[in-house]
């Protein structure tokens, strides 16, 4: 017993080290039930990612679906120009030319947020800060020496790193911004928000109806103590 609580302990002390680094993970606000967040982090998905990244799982029909938007407002909204409503989110980016610019393929964002939880692509997306030697000219706190450029530099600004040595060893403490964006840092975080939330919500949309379903299920038992109850008193009217 003992010794199988120590090894616990070690295996835990391990993994408390694999992900301490210079820069703690944000924390994400997500709200799945928040239709309006997920619409505009579907739109900025198409806008931004979507050229690169597919998230192949989920059809148009289904956001409109879920988000209870009809079929002719996502076309026209979120969905790229020529998409069709049972379409998949396929981006038009093929791995060829991917590998070629980028040394990488851009990998499907269907289960992404499963994999790396939301805090990190939050962290992920807000962490980027110009590095002049990289070939996309930035690097990124969470994912060193990622392949994917900026994608939302106009939106953010640019950030630099304070870095500092410790232990021998260089480590980003802090991002700087240097240049400020088209969005203010507050709107930016919500934007960034926005699509996290997205991304949570693809990587398993049946949270949105369990949750839906965890409303009626609770509603119907609600409805049947009060019955209940009635009933008790009509039956316990005439012996009292
Ligand atoms: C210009 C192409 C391009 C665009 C646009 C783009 N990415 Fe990427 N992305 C990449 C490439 C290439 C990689 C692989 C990086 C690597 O492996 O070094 C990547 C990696 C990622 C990863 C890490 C995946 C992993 O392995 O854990 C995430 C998350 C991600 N992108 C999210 C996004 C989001 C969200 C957007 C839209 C805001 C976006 N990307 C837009 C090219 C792109």
């Amino acid at each position: 017993m003992k010794r199988i609580l120590s090894t616990l302990l070690f295996l835990l002390s391990f993994s408390v080290n694999a992900s301490s680094s210079g820069i703690e993970l944000e924390e994400a606000d997500i709200d799945l039930s928040d239709t309006v967040s997920l619409e505009r982090g579907a739109k900025h998905y198409v806008t931004y990612c979507l050229g690169c990244h597919s998230a192949k799982h989920i059809r148009y029909k289904r956001i409109a679906l879920d988000l209870h938007l009809d079929e002719g407002e996502i076309l026209k909204n979120v969905a790229p120009l020529g998409a069709g409503i049972y379409d998949q989110m396929h981006s038009a980016m093929n791995g060829h030319d991917a590998e070629k610019w980028f040394g990488t393929t851009p990998p499907d964002l269907s289960l992404i947020a499963r994999s790396r939880g939301a805090d990190w692509l939050y962290t992920y997306l807000k962490g980027f800060y110009a590095e002049p030697g990289k070939p996309t000219g930035v690097n990124n706190t969470v994912f060193k020496d990622v392949a994917m450029p900026n994608v939302l530099w106009q939106q953010q600004g640019t950030q630099v790193a304070v870095i500092k040595n410790i232990d021998g060893h260089d480590v980003v403490t802090e991002l700087k911004l240097e240049q400020p964006g088209q969005l203010s840092p507050r709107e930016f975080d919500r934007m960034v928000n926005d699509l996290v939330n997205f991304l949570v919500y693809v990587g398993e949309p049946v949270q949105l109806e369990r949750q839906q379903m965890g409303k009626y299920a609770l509603f119907f038992i609600l409805m049947f103590i009060v019955l209940a109850y009635l009933l008790k008193k009509e039956y316990w009217k005439d012996i009292h």
